[in-house]
């Protein structure tokens, strides 16, 4: 016969251990604020205001948000702005207007965001940073989800330098003005030739908007204007390196040899030119945030904090490695 106490003993331990396991929440199903339903993927309303199209980078990241959306079951309202400012938050006003429960954003520029981040916090809608931040009070966002551009820019700046003599001339093919990775690149890269390359001269830095045609353009004109004396190209997207070397090429140079290209994302399409010997380094920048953007997309929709700034892991690759590499580069 049990004692009255071993009895009470274990109804005691067996009420505990199923108030526990009530509270434990499954996988892909996080808490709930008070009063609140607990949300799950497929209860999930998301919408994504994209910048657009412009870059094999950027569909990689469409692909990646999207495939995500679809294998998780949320409800993705998905809109691409075209590059305009006034259509990502138009998108935003969107969205708000449907009660989504949380919005993704790469915003194409730092500033203008501010009013339309108040009134996303006003309606309760958390907002996900992602691949790029505004210039805005920390209360307006919830979490940036993306790179160190800085150290994307500094990464170049050293592997630039491992490319050429001490005393070269090279040129710079800067992202979009007014852009996050814009800003951010130009400053590692510029900080890190200030320390260590002392010698290494930037002839000259334009934007080419992070695209291939805008690239070469800037390139034409570079080439014009710098005859015989450019060592290598610093681009702040594998986009616009593109657009130089068939810049170089259409000059009667050897893009790679004569003048050597570095360049950030790690695009498909700069493996292969790497494989051709026509590019020399890219800095990786990693668009596959999909997963990483619905896991904290969902934790916010409960009520949930995450991290202010979720890192993506990045590699840099080189020629001698591209070969391998190529197979299995996604976008
Ligand atoms: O925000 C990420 C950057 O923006 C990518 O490097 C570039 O390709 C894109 O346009």
């Amino acid at each position: 016969m049990k004692s009255l106490a071993k009895v009470l003993f274990e109804i005691v331990v067996f009420i505990t251990v199923l108030s526990l396991v009530a509270c434990a929440a499954p996988t892909g199903v996080s808490q709930a604020p008070a009063g609140k339903t607990v949300k799950t993927y497929k209860t999930l309303v998301v919408g994504f205001a994209q910048i657009g199209a412009e870059s094999g980078w950027r569909d990689g990241e469409t692909q990646s948000i999207k495939e995500t959306a679809a294998k998780l079951g949320v409800d993705l309202k998905f809109s691409d702005a075209q590059q305009k400012q006034e259509n990502q938050i138009k998108a935003l006003r969107a969205f708000i207007a449907q009660k989504v429960d949380v919005i993704g954003i790469p915003p194409v520029v730092t500033t203008g965001f501010e009013t339309v981040l108040q009134e996303a916090k006003d309606a309760g809608i958390p907002v996900i940073f992602i691949d790029r931040k505004a210039d805005v009070p920390e209360d307006l966002y919830a979490t940036f989800i993306g790179s160190d551009f800085v150290l994307e820019g500094k990464n170049a700046a050293i592997e630039l330098g491992k490319q050429v003599d001490e005393k070269a001339n090279i040129v710079e093919l800067e992202g979009t003005v007014g852009a996050g990775p814009a800003i951010d690149r130009k400053k590692g890269f510029d900080d890190e030739i200030a320390a260590n390359h002392k010698d290494i001269k930037v002839l000259e830095s334009q934007s080419g908007d992070f695209n291939l045609a805008k690239g070469k353009e800037v390139m034409q004109s570079f080439l014009k204007k710098y005859p015989g004396q450019i060592q290598a190209v610093y681009a702040h997207n594998d986009e616009m390196a593109l657009g130089a070397i068939q810049a170089i090429e259409e000059a009667g140079l050897k893009p790679g040899v004569d003048i050597k290209i570095v360049s950030i994302d790690g695009e498909k399409a700069i493996f292969e030119a790497m494989v051709a010997g026509k590019a020399n380094v890219t800095v990786e920048c990693n668009p596959l945030l999909g997963p990483q953007f619905f896991e904290a997309a969902l934790k916010l929709a409960n009520g949930e904090t995450v991290d202010k700034w979720i890192k993506s892991n990045e590699g840099i690759f080189r020629q001698d490695t591209a070969a391998a590499e190529l197979p299995k580069r996604v976008y």
